[in-house]
């Protein structure tokens, strides 16, 4: 994703591009999109390259760093790009600079907001430096790391909770009225979603959306009464089950 961004980006990076995977195919398959990556092992990534994402899953994390941690110096910057693994543990095991990023997928048209998250030894130049290279192909938004699960809740699994929303809005629509195709629905809904993404922009404020199309005792007015029923608590139990979920990832965790 990242990859795919960066050398998309229209303000394009002076500096080379290198890529390693364990997945031979993968990274075959991105050279072939992509003529100006430079592909290596990953220990050949940490000793050509200063700046370094380390984008592996996490239980994948202690495995990956094995085979970098020979190569890697104080010269180095290492981003990781998940929360399962807290940036003091990392800092612990590598004798370099150490900061998050937490992409988010809407990156692959150079749009959303990627976080920013300075760690225990990464300077100023550092966190500048990451946020340039964000800053190409989304908007970055700083925070501290104890506030990286709500965030990321929102703008890096943000794309798939939207996705399942509007699937289920298109669902419900097409169980109503099923003599419009499934496939219409989704179109019906989805340029909904983005006609009304585009409004800000143009001038109407969220608030004002709101009282624009419900009307008091109007149909929109008893769709929302219905919505607050369900919906304060099902984005509570998404950010409950969330945290929940990353305790145990975070629990199992050894550098
Ligand atoms: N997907 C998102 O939208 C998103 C957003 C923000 C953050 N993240 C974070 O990004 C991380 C990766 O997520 P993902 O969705 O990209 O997972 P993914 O599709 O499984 O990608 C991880 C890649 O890392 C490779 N890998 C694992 N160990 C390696 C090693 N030692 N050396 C080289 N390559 C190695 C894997 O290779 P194999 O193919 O052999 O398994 C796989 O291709 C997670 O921590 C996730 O939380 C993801």
């Amino acid at each position: 994703m990242l990859v795919r961004a960066l050398l998309g980006a229209d303000r394009r990076l002076d500096e080379d591009v290198w890529a390693s995977n364990r997945s031979p195919e993968k990274l075959e398959d991105l050279s072939i999109h992509h003529h100006r990556l430079r592909t290596g092992e990953t220990l050949e990534l940490a000793q050509e390259c200063k700046t370094l994402f380390l984008c592996v899953r996490p239980e994948d994390t202690a495995e990956a760093l094995e085979e970098i941690k020979s190569a890697l110096t104080a010269e180095h910057l290492l981003a990781l790009i998940t929360n399962v693994v807290e940036l003091d543990q990392l800092a612990a095991a590598v004798p370099c600079r150490t900061a998050k990023v937490i992409p988010s997928f809407a990156q692959f048209v150079r749009r959303g907001v990627s976080l920013l998250i300075p760690g225990p030894r990464s300077t100023k130049d550092d966190i500048e430096r990451l946020r340039d290279l964000l800053e190409r192909v989304s908007h970055v938004y700083e925070i501290e790391e104890s506030q990286s699960r709500a965030a990321t809740n929102v703008v890096s699994c943000g794309p798939g909770f939207l996705a399942r929303f509007c699937a289920g809005w298109a669902e419900a629509a097409h169980q109503m009225q099923p003599d419009i195709p499934i496939d219409d629905w989704e179109f019906l809904v989805w340029e909904t979603v983005r006609a009304v993404a585009e409004l800000p922009r143009a001038g109407v404020a969220e608030k004002e959306i709101l009282e624009e199309v419900s009307t008091p005792g109007g149909m929109t007015y008893e769709g929302l009464q219905a919505m607050d029923q369900v919906l304060p608590q099902m984005w509570t139990e998404v950010m409950r089950r969330t945290a929940e979920r990353e305790k145990v990832l975070r629990e199992a965790i050894r550098l």
